[in-house]
């Protein structure tokens, strides 16, 4: 038995769509980026939607769209993908990091006040594995101080925050649809959503040159397009994405009624409704079970071994996140995917088992 970590779903009408977009001879600036913006921002409750090129250019077209730069600090998480913070010190800010509340792996809102400077010019806040973060303490934090927050939703697609979808939450959102993802567009491609309208124009602009026509250019941007043929395959997925919500759920329910007990299996707040990007449990012996899954053909993740803190490229200087540092040795994503059967469900809590007994 094989089982891979995660898998993407390819079907008859992905394949006709693809087909019928390279048929059309219109690859960029088109009828399928318009229609994939305006599905997945109404999806999430935001009022509008700018596809690009990935995760990383979402977050970092927020941080363009801010104006951030040298002097500036914005904050985030150090347990996240390196993207969530990387856009900002490329900018020329700071990162400064906070800690998380260990139950959801997400920005802990009491340690957030600590760290805001009169340089801090943003809160990145991570949604991570499909959890989302307590906004609501975080948005009245921000709005105490007048601070843009910026949720990093590029693991929560479809997740809820008392009944609100991700991605409409914050002032702006930054979505990733990388084939692991719970959607995805078949290869890279991202979107940032917001209701504000002028950040929205804001950032249309600058994710195609800053241009206000073809040959003239208003702002500094860059191109950060999505193009058609992945926003029309993001489209097909758009249409599922419910259904994989809800297996993602119910595998993450067989899986927590198997493992419990036998190690520490992922929570959920009342005021969420988890998404289940990945299934993280943690245990002492980390490394030990992962390769003896391994051996069994079982594919585990670590997100992420090396907190953003840690980085060389991200030079944090001296902080001190003893949850995200206490993590970091234990925690360890099984397979997850709508597709997963039950019986493969039960062989992986099987091969638990047998390690740690
Ligand atoms: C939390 C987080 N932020 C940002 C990104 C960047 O997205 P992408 O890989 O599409 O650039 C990812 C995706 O891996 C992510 O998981």
């Amino acid at each position: 038995m094989h089982i891979n970590l995660s898998e993407m779903y390819v079907d008859d009408e992905i394949k006709n769509t693809v087909n019928n977009v390279l048929d059309s001879g219109r690859y960029i600036k088109g009828e399928q980026l318009r229609s994939f913006e305006e599905e997945f921002s109404a999806f999430c409750g935001a009022d509008y939607g700018i596809g690009v090129s990935s995760g990383t250019s979402a977050v970092l077209l927020t941080m363009m769209a801010l104006g951030i730069k040298e002097g500036d600090e914005v904050i985030v998480p150090s347990h996240t993908f390196i993207a969530t913070a990387s856009p900002a010190k490329f900018m020329g800010a700071t990162p400064v990091y906070v800690d998380i509340d260990p139950m959801t792996y997400t920005l802990d809102p009491e340690k957030l006040e600590s760290v805001i400077t009169d340089n801090t010019k943003a809160i990145i806040v991570v949604h991570l594995y499909g959890h989302p973060a307590d906004m609501d303490k975080i948005m009245s934090i921000a709005s105490k101080y007048d601070i843009s927050v910026i949720e990093d939703a590029c693991q929560s697609h479809a997740a809820e925050y008392k009944g609100k979808r991700t991605g409409s939450l914050g002032n702006m959102a930054a979505f990733s649809f990388f084939p692991s993802k719970n959607m995805t567009v078949a290869g890279d491609g991202g979107m940032v959503l917001t209701s504000d309208e002028e950040l929205a124009t804001k950032m249309s602009m600058l994710r195609d040159h800053g241009r206000t026509d073809k040959y003239l250019h208003e702002m500094l941007g860059l191109n950060l397009r999505m193009s058609e043929l992945p926003a029309s395959i993001g489209r097909v997925q758009l249409k599922h994405l419910p259904e994989w919500t809800k297996a993602r759920r119910n595998v993450a329910e067989k899986y927590t009624s198997l493992l419990k007990g036998l190690v520490e299996t992922p929570s959920e707040k009342d005021w969420a409704k988890h998404a289940y990007y990945v299934y993280t449990i943690q245990t002492d012996d980390r490394d030990g079970l992962q390769s003896h899954l391994n051996k069994n053909g079982i594919s585990t993740g670590i997100y992420y071994p090396v907190p953003v803190h840690r980085q060389p490229c991200m030079e944090a200087g001296v902080c001190s996140l003893s949850e995200t540092d206490a993590c970091v040795d234990r925690i360890l994503s099984l397979p997850m995917h709508p597709q997963l059967s039950d019986e493969e469900i039960e062989y992986i809590a099987e091969k638990v088992q047998e390690w740690v007994k």
